[in-house]
């Protein structure tokens, strides 16, 4: 069988991450978050305190840092400059910064084709914004995963729970929605479905249901 490249896109919360990782795992396939790349930069932005809203300096940061992804047993681990930064780009300060950061088009370029190395050998499952429409134009299998607003906060909700992060359903609600609107309205590469993408609607699917999905599509073209 060929290995393919599998891109996966969609709005925060949809079970990107977590069905990905389930279907990478039963293929032998490496699972690449770049959402965690955006974080580390964010991350990064924050500390030293640069203007978030300035394309030039963000852009600099960027080409003056490292950002690596490891695979891991858990999943993936994310690296800053050598240092393993995966539990901070989870903070809520990250979180309600990254799309700010993630909108400037020059400082995307330089993302796109590290991550286009990082999958161009195949056998890889990529998840983001843009990947079907910019990093991987070319995936032999593209999904555009969703799910109502509502459900998505409501299963961050549970995860926060489950994890003892207290937090409320609706400015978990609220962040979920903001954070879509930035990143379908931005000039570069917003959020959008690739015209040969496959709509995939987790609302009413399980986990388990969704990766099966994922697996039987990836399946039908190897
Ligand atoms: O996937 P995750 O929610 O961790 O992504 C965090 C943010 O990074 C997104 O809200 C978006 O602003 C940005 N992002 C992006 N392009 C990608 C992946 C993430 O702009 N390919």
């Amino acid at each position: 069988t060929k290995k393919i490249q599998i891109a996966i896109d969609g709005p925060a919360g949809a079970g990107k991450s977590t069905i990905a990782k389930i279907a990478a795992e039963k293929l032998g396939y490496t699972y690449i978050d770049t959402g965690a790349m955006y974080r580390a930069l964010t991350l990064k932005a924050l500390t030293e305190k640069i203007d978030l809203s300035s394309e030039q300096a963000v852009t600099d940061l960027l080409k003056n840092s490292t950002i690596e992804l490891k695979p891991s047993p858990q999943g993936q681990l994310v690296f800053l400059d050598g240092v393993d930064v995966s539990s901070e780009i989870r903070s809520n300060e990250v979180t309600s910064n990254v799309s700010k950061v993630a909108a400037h088009a020059s400082m995307r370029a330089i993302m796109v084709e590290l991550q286009y190395d990082m999958a161009v050998k195949g056998g890889v499952i990529m998840d983001g914004r843009d990947i079907g429409t910019a990093v991987l134009p070319k995936a032999e299998l593209k999904i555009f995963m969703s799910a109502t607003v509502e459900e998505r906060a409501r299963r961050r909700f549970e995860d926060n729970q489950q994890r003892g992060i207290e937090s409320s359903f609706e400015s978990l609600k609220e962040e979920i929605a903001l954070r879509d609107k930035m990143d379908s309205e931005r000039e570069a590469s917003p959020l959008v479905q690739a015209e040969d993408a496959i709509f995939v609607d987790t609302t009413h699917l399980n986990i388990e249901q969704s990766a099966e999905e994922i697996l039987k599509l990836a399946t039908e073209r190897m």
